[in-house]
This record gives C-alpha cells, sequence and structure tokens, in this order.
C-alpha cells in the first residue's frame, strides 16, 4: 500500500497546485488507518473536515501537552462530537515531565528557550503517535512561518522522523493555502473552531507560550514570541529548519 519514496517528490510536483481535499484523499485512499492526522486544536480542523467528507476511514491524534487552553480543551471534544471520530491523545511520560518541572519550574522555556519543554511534552509523544503509522497529515501552510515553512511541499518523506526501520510520509495539504483561505473554507462550511480565536488568538499552541497577535503582525508572533524568529519550531516539524 505504502507509496515508495522514490515515487514522492513526483507525486509532490503532481498535487502541488490542487486542492487540499484531493491531497487528504489520495493519503486516505492510499494509507487508510496505516495513517491520521496531527491535529492540535487551532484552525487545522479544516484537514479533519475534509477527510470527513471524503467518506474514507482515518484517524486523528492529539498531543496533550497539559498546557493547553481550557477552551482547546473544549475545542478537541467539540471536534470528537461534531465528527464522530475518536481523537487519540497522547500525553508525555510523567517521569520527564516531573524531572523538569522538580529541576526548572514551570516555566523553563521563558529562561532557556522552548526547546527542552517542547521535547518532553510535544516531540516524545509525536514519537509514540508516529510508530504504528506509515503516514501523517499536518495543518502547515507554508505562509503560517515564512523564516521556516516557506517551502514545505504538499507532500514529502518525513524529514525528521522517517528511520531506517520504518518509511513515514508527511502531507501537508493546506501548504499552499493562506489564512484567508482556511478561514473562508471554516465560515463557508460551518465548520467548529476553537473559542480563542474570537479573542485575536491566530496560531494557538500551548497557553503559557501563546498570545494574541495585533492586525499588523504576522500570526507567528504570538508564538515563543521571547525567542528569534528563525528557531519558532518545536521540533514536531524540525525538518522545515534544517532544510
Ligand atoms: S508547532 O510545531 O509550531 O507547534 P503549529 O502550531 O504551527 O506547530 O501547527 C502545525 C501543525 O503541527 C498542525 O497543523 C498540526 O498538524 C501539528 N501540531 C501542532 N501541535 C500539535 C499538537 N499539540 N497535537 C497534534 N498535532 C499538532
Ligand atoms: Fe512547553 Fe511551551 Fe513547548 Fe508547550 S509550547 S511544550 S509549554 S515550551
Amino acid at each position: 500500500m505504502a507509496i515508495e519514496d522514490s515515487k514522492i517528490p513526483a507525486i509532490a510536483e503532481e498535487y502541488a497546485q490542487r486542492d487540499p481535499k484531493e491531497i487528504i484523499d489520495l493519503a486516505i485512499r492510499e494509507y487508510g488507518l496505516d495513517m491520521a492526522i496531527s491535529f492540535s486544536g487551532a484552525e487545522d480542523v479544516v484537514v479533519v473536515d475534509m477527510a470527513a467528507k471524503t467518506g474514507g476511514k482515518f484517524r486523528v491524534f492529539s498531543l496533550d501537552t497539559g498546557r493547553l487552553h481550557p477552551e482547546t480543551y473544549a475545542f478537541l471534544d467539540k471536534v470528537r462530537s461534531h465528527y464522530g471520530v475518536a481523537v487519540e491523545t497522547f500525553f508525555p511520560q510523567p517521569e520527564a515531565v516531573q524531572k523538569l518541572v522538580r529541576e526548572k519550574g514551570l516555566f523553563s522555556f521563558y529562561k532557556d528557550g522552548h526547546k527542552e519543554c517542547c521535547g518532553v511534552r510535544k516531540v516524545e509523544p509525536l514519537v509514540r503517535a508516529l510508530t504504528p503509522l506509515q503516514a501523517w497529515i499536518t495543518g502547515q501552510r507554508r505562509d503560517q512561518s515564512p523564516g521556516t515553512r516557506a517551502a514545505v511541499p504538499v507532500v514529502q518523506v518525513d524529514p525528521t522522523f522517517r528511520n531506517a526501520e520504518r518509511a513515514l510520509v508527511k502531507f501537508n495539504p493546506l501548504a499552499n493555502w493562506s489564512s484567508q483561505q482556511v478561514w473562508e473554507y471554516i465560515k463557508a462550511n460551518d465548520v467548529p473552531y476553537n473559542a480563542i480565536h474570537d479573542r485575536g488568538f491566530i496560531s494557538i499552541g500551548c497557553e503559557p507560550c501563546t498570545r494574541p497577535v495585533s492586525p499588523n503582525e504576522h500570526e507567528r508572533a504570538g508564538r515563543w514570541w521571547w525567542e528569534e524568529e528563525t528557531i519558532k519550531e518545536c521540533g514536531l516539524h524540525a525538518g522545515n529548519v534544517a532544510s
């Protein structure tokens, strides 16, 4: 079933300008339940909506860092009931969180940078989430982060988590979409969304590391705002920076 790595660049080219629905349809057709949508509780609900409309079977997972906004938790549950899909939730290893918090407190990221905490709360759980999968779908868009995502293709061999034991393909069906297109889709299709978007939040991550942005600011300015633009990848998409 899996697509060979060598064929991925040609498929990426073929699908580069296609509608996101066609890319999601391809992912579900090729991988079925060996693939899952990585859902963050922000505007990538569009991917879940499109997947539901294909009529095919698909999986959704979310990484619960333990530091999400209450509204994000409410939204994750809303998506579960609205689409009748189990959101498979992955939590960090308690020992690793306990060690970090015991040694450095609950807000070490403001001083030491976000990598260590994201490593424990997001990246390690993501590795576990990806272990049984051959492919995953993200809601990454190029315009989300001109510094790190400008070249994200609609499908790629996972640049970060593919390894010698296991192939892993990463679909980014919204790569070409702007934030405006995402919001037009949400409104036109009555798609549920995270309530804090109505309070000026655009890109939503963990509560202590996310803030609303003003109209003239880029959406990414609301994430890890105390850090430099170029390092604003938490490790889930670290391959964007390496490439
Ligand atoms: S992040 O790496 O900076 O946190 P961002 O919030 O832009 O990522 O989201 C990009 C994509 O990463 C989302 O569309 C989603 O596919 C995935 N993602 C981010 N955070 C999570 C999460 N907590 N759980 C599952 N997937 C996530
Ligand atoms: Fe920790 Fe902030 Fe990363 Fe969440 S976004 S895992 S709280 S550093």
